[in-house]
């Protein structure tokens, strides 16, 4: 066995497995080293991939609700928690296995793990087998993704006071559950609990849920998740938690001061954002520059300041998404072979997994007025959209966002039943430079949720046929 490869990367999240995959199709020799006991990362073991599963499975349960009003009588729906967890898990081993797979396929070496970088063209893995092996690539990838950001004074024991990781194996529906950050996760595993019988009460810094997010949606979101029985406590911080018998009392302040309230919870989540993990690196040894938030430094091509080492995903700038470290995983590795690839960082979609569903790409209203950008915005409900009439799921709308001279389409955000897989037309059309007219004149199958596209790009020059 060698201890010599074209390419080392370390951690084999989505960025690192996408990475490995695409060197290794382009005849590198690859070694990902892994300290996880399975492959693909925060992803695929404890963030998207289970969280969708149980959002899927959750949402069938509570979808029952309205099954009678379509004439199907099944009864009130029993839940056994144990096996939807069971449901989760069969979708994580099933996911990660197949990267094992991919990883055979490709002759990557998966070398399981902790790495840490000696300086240029040198690994040192203190290998989970136990004992020490020195890897050399004349590429390395730094690739070790995000950790959960703690909030000072709160200890999360990963039963009571859990992150995202805790609230994605709860053993039984709590009560009562305090969010603390009105964010994805937040809103997301939220939603699962609340689906499955819980009361919800989200605690959010900000004004508004989902900051960054286009502001007429984000309204509407919150007007939606207060008819699905969330209580929103926004502009509120979090002071404390401390256990009382066998709950906790959540102490609770208006982030612009005033008086404290404390709320009783069951168990309390915190999901106030990640942070880049690079823990046990060596970055500092090997002169690997950071910036502020301990994110790995970078330049336009993905290179850190140390020749010869490379960094991608949540350990750097940028959104923390998984689709875009793959796609940087994928450019590094083609840039790495001698190609030229180019990733548009200004579409990059974002989707939040809940019932309605919200996506989004490119600029929101609040951005394009901030830039002094001249824009025209179409908008359309999706009330008047034939298909969520016929099921009954009308909630949310459409809204294109486009240049008020060229017609270039500069933003495009949905909320609605299906979002984030509508929204995808728009992220194709943007990445050619297309306009709202070329959704416009574009054919969509009739009767489908993505004509309600269609109809806000013709809104966009004031012609909807529907409205
Ligand atoms: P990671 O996936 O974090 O992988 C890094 C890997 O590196 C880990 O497996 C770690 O064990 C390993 N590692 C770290 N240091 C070392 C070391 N020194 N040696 C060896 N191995 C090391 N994003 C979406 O786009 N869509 C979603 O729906 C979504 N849902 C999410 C839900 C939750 C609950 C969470 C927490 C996150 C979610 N995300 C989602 C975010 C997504 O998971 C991340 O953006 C993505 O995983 C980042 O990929 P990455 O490859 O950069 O890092
Ligand atoms: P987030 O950044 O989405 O939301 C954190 C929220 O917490 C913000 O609204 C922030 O204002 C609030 N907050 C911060 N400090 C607070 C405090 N002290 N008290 C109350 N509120 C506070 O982070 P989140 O939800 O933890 O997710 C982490 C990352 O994971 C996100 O960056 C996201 O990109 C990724 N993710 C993506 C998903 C998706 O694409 N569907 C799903 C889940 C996670």
């Amino acid at each position: 066995m060698s201890d010599t490869f074209d390419l080392i990367v370390i951690g084999a999240g989505p960025g690192g497995y996408e990475c490995a995959i695409r060197a290794s199709q382009l005849g590198m020799s690859v070694a990902c080293v892994e300290k996880r006991d399975a492959l693909g990362g925060t992803c695929l073991n404890v963030g998207c991939i289970p969280s969708k599963a149980l959002l899927h499975a959750s949402e069938l349960f509570a979808e029952t609700d309205h099954f009678e009003k379509m004439g199907i009588k099944v009864g009130k729906p029993k839940l056994d928690l144990g096996a939807m967890q069971n449901f989760k898990q069969q979708a994580i081993d099933g996911n990660t296995q197949g990267i094992e797979f991919l990883f055979k396929k490709n002759k990557i070496e998966w070398v399981k793990g902790t790495g840490t970088l000696k300086g240029a063209g040198e690994v040192e893995v203190a290998l989970t087998e136990g004992g020490t092996r020195t890897l050399k690539a004349s590429d390395i990838v730094l690739a070790t993704g995000s950790d959960v950001a703690h909030l000072p004074g709160i200890d999360v024991d990963e039963k009571q006071i859990v992150s995202s990781t805790g609230a994605l194996e709860l053993e039984k529906v709590p009560g009562k559950l305090v969010v603390v950050g009105g964010g994805v996760i937040g809103l997301e595993l939220g939603s699962v609990w609340n689906r499955l019988g819980s009361e919800v009460t989200v605690v959010e810094f900000l004004p508004a849920i989902l900051p960054g997010m286009d502001g007429e949606v984000a309204k509407t979101f919150q007007r939606i998740l207060k008819k699905q029985k969330f209580a929103l406590k926004l502009g509120s911080k979090v002071t404390g938690v401390e256990k009382s018998g066998k709950g906790l009392k959540v102490s609770i302040e208006p982030a612009k001061g005033g008086d404290a309230e404390v709320l009783d919870a069951d168990v309390v989540l915190v999901c106030i954002g990640r942070v880049a993990y690079t823990e046990g690196l060596g970055l500092d040894k090997a002169g690997v520059e950071v910036d502020e938030r301990g994110r790995i430094k970078v330049d336009a091509h993905l290179k850190t300041n140390v020749d010869g080492v490379h960094a991608i995903g949540d350990a750097i700038i940028g959104p923390m998404l998984a689709h875009k470290a793959m796609e940087e995983g994928v450019v590094l590795a083609e840039r790495l072979a001698g190609q030229s690839p180019h990733m548009n960082y200004d579409v990059i979609p974002g989707v939040v997994y809940t019932q309605p569903e919200v996506a989004s790409v490119g600029k929101t209203e609040e951005e394009l007025k901030e830039a002094g950008i001249e824009y025209r915005a179409g908008k359309f409900p999706f009330t008047a959209n034939g298909r969520a009439k016929a099921n009954q799921q009308t909630d949310g709308f459409v809204k294109i966002l486009a240049d008020k001279k060229t017609d270039k389409v500069l933003g495009v955000h949905i909320i609605g039943t299906q979002a984030g897989e509508m929204i995808h037309e728009a992220v194709t059309v943007m990445e050619f430079g297309g306009a709202a007219e070329d959704i416009a004149r574009t054919c969509h199958a009739h009767p489908t949720l993505s004509e309600a596209v269609k109809e806000a790009a013709l809104a966009v020059d004031g012609r909807p046929l529907h409205m």
